[in-house]
């Protein structure tokens, strides 16, 4: 039996609880064989009845689970990135994934995981099922020839450096590394931003992608010291150039180095932007 939710606008059929009873009632009476459905199929699906006037949609969600639950992001630091935020700053920089990857204020490892996802060119939320599986007319056939072929993988794979001062944070990024299956290409340490260097000297020049808490309400002191911190340790490193997820263009700024907006968005109902090293 499908979750149905009923809205009405300006409708006589006003009771959504009894239109959600008529449409449970109405799919019950062709329900198919469940021993049909294939494993691991999301219970569903769901529809959606919008009543409007004297109209009435349907509508069956063929997706299900959103888009930024790619799976392996079970354990989470406080304020994580979503997933698909992580994967559009990184594309935003345009990192191949065969240069270093460093993220010094790793929090639960998003940006990092997200990274050595790209650079094993594993397709985003592989694995996953949509509610469109356990439709009766759904085709595995047709489903299996409509998927990307694989992409080669950057060889030899980058390295991404993560840390966190948190300890709770490593043992979560390494908890997400390892679900999301890319646990020898990601290495996680309990370091202050101020060592985050040491562990990139010597390397070739990467991209430093982060995502500094917003407000200091995570304990970091005046984010704009954060900031320049970020800045000074980008400026240390030959040739690596850094991207930060920011609420706040003006603190981002204190990084000290000519950053461009590549794109906003909103995350957890804050506004945010992704500046990007302009060098
Ligand atoms: C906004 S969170 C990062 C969230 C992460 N992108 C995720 O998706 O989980 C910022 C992280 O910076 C860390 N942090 C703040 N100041 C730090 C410092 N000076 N040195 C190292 N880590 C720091 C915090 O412990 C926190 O985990």
């Amino acid at each position: 039996v499908p979750e149905v939710r009923v809205r009405a606008r300006a409708a006589q059929l006003h009771h959504t609880g009894a239109v959600a009873q008529r449409v449970r009632d109405a799919v019950a009476g062709r329900a198919v064989d469940p021993s049909a459905e294939p494993a691991g199929a999301p219970a569903g699906p769901r529809v959606d009845v919008l009543v409007e006037g004297e109209t009435a949609s349907v509508r069956v969600d063929a997706t299900g689970e959103p888009a930024d639950r790619r799976g392996w992001r079970l354990a989470t630091a406080r304020a994580p990135l979503p997933p698909t935020v992580a994967a559009a700053a990184l594309l935003a920089t345009g990192w191949d994934g065969t240069a270093p990857l460093l993220d010094p204020l790793c929090g639960s490892g998003t940006v990092g995981v997200e990274a050595a996802l790209l650079a094993a060119a594993r397709p985003p939320a592989v694995g996953r099922r949509f509610a469109v599986e356990c439709w009766p007319s759904f085709a595995p056939g047709t489903w299996a020839s409509a998927a990307a072929p694989p992409r080669p993988a950057a060889a030899p794979p980058a390295p991404v450096l993560l840390s966190d001062r948190d300890a709770g944070a490593v043992e979560a990024a390494e908890g997400n590394a390892a679900r999301a299956g890319v646990a020898d290409r990601v290495t996680v340490a309990r370091a202050a931003l101020a060592s985050a260097a040491d562990r990139a000297a010597g390397l070739p020049p990467g991209w430093l992608v982060t995502n500094p808490p917003w407000g200091d309400r995570l304990g970091g002191g005046d984010p704009r010291d954060l900031h320049a911190a970020l800045g000074a340790l980008v400026r240390g490193l030959d040739g690596w150039r850094v991207a930060v997820v920011a609420a706040d263009p003006a603190t981002a700024r204190h990084v000290g180095l000519p950053l461009t907006t590549a794109w906003r968005t909103t995350v957890g109902g804050t506004r945010v932007a992704l500046l990007v090293d302009a060098r």
